[in-house]
């Protein structure tokens, strides 16, 4: 297997909350991408999920700062670059062409008096390594890409954003940030906020897109659901840190952390029998007071004392390549089980083709 796209080591990113003080939002994070795979990124709400996304293409808020570690991409001409060194100039050339983001909540992703081709011209024209976009060049482009994800170009790329609605909105959102035919794609809460059937919809134009433009992928959801319907790999994010990590059959059929089975058996099965969901005692932890050893041992069932003593590393539990690994960091993993066979949606989903990574 060829270098990865995206490789991440040690990552930490901090926000500053007073004018001495600052929270550790993502710490410790590692992670290897590789060509054309897709990552799910889960877990509760807070958990760091947005920000390690809004990191790996360095597009934190002012308030938001990388602090450590180091974040390198293969780029389309095979060299390899140190994201935190990009100058302005040069992360302007590589957002968009490189690496793209599809920021959370649609509804509100688009500049509200711009029309929806202006979008498309904008961003091809301000992005654009060289190449002169005429009028017919951004409108042949916009036009095939919309035409990919089923919206009619000719109405589209003539409205404003409140002339779409929001199922619209967020495929025209997904045309918008691969026009530039990146190599990686951020997603965040793709389907969040919309109706069933629009979420159906944006799951299978995920996979026709990346049929077609072979994109690697990474996509945050707390919707384990959808994670199993896309995701070729499945990392847990629990108070910052990446806590598992695996293909998704692992992940759904043999979760090694207590957490990730905790999310798996809180999810209800679409078929069969229902049984009564466990959820996961306590809350997450406040980021300005974080237990000691392993963030979890408060809530885990299976806390001892030498848990709360060292943070704990994930430890690798296969003798896969990197690409596929299984990896958890939890001290009594082999204790670890599912209630009950995965089920229902996650299992059919975890079966199919995505599984086989
Ligand atoms: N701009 C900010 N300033 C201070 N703290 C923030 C900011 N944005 C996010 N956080 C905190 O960082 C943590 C992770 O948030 P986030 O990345 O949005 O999580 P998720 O996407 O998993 O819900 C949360 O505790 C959140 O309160
Ligand atoms: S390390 Fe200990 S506290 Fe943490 S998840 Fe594993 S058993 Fe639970
Ligand atoms: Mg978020």
């Amino acid at each position: 297997m060829t270098d990865p796209i995206l490789s991440v080591r040690d990552l930490a990113i901090a926000y500053r909350t007073g004018r001495k003080e600052s929270v550790t939002a993502v710490s410790g994070v590692d992670l290897d991408l590789y060509e054309g795979q897709s990552l799910a990124l889960v877990g509760e709400s807070g958990c760091g999920k947005t920000t390690l996304g809004l990191g790996l293409l360095r597009l934190l808020p002012g308030l938001g700062e990388i602090t450590s570690g180091s974040l390198t991409y293969r780029l389309k001409d095979g060299r390899r670059a140190d994201l935190l060194k990009m100058k302005k100039e040069q992360l302007r050339r590589f957002r968009w062409n490189e690496a793209a983001m599809v920021f959370q909540g649609a509804m509100n992703a688009f500049n509200p008096v711009i029309k929806i081709g202006d979008h498309f011209a904008d961003t091809l024209r301000d992005h654009s390594d060289g190449k002169k976009w005429t009028k017919a060049a951004v409108e042949a482009r916009a036009g095939e890409l919309l035409e990919t994800v089923r919206l009619d170009p000719d109405r589209v790329l003539q409205s404003y954003p409140h002339e779409l609605s929001g199922g619209m909105k967020q495929r025209a959102l997904i045309a918008l940030a691969i026009a530039l035919d990146p190599q990686v794609l951020v997603l965040d809460e793709p389907t969040t906020a919309l109706d069933l059937l629009t979420q159906r919809s944006i799951v299978q134009q995920l996979h026709e897109l990346r049929k077609k433009f072979g994109f690697t992928m990474v996509f945050i959801t707390h919707d384990l659901g959808l994670a199993a319907e896309l995701a070729d790999r499945v990392a847990t994010m629990y108070a910052g840190r990446i806590i598992e990590t695996g293909s998704s059959r692992d992940i759904f059929y043999g979760p090694k952390h207590p957490y990730t089975a905790g999310l798996i058996n809180a999810v209800m099965p679409v078929k069969g029998a229902r049984p009564a969901l466990e959820s996961i005692p306590g809350y997450p932890p406040s980021l300005k007071a974080m237990p000691e050893g392993c963030a979890f041992n408060p809530r885990c069932a299976f806390a001892t004392a030498e848990c709360k003593r060292d943070r704990v590393p994930l430890e690798l539990l296969t003798d896969r390549s990197l690409a596929m690994h299984h990896a958890v960091a939890c001290l009594h993993h082999d204790q670890v089980r599912l209630q009950r066979p995965a089920h229902g949606q996650l299992a059919s989903v975890a079966e199919s083709e995505n599984a086989n990574v």
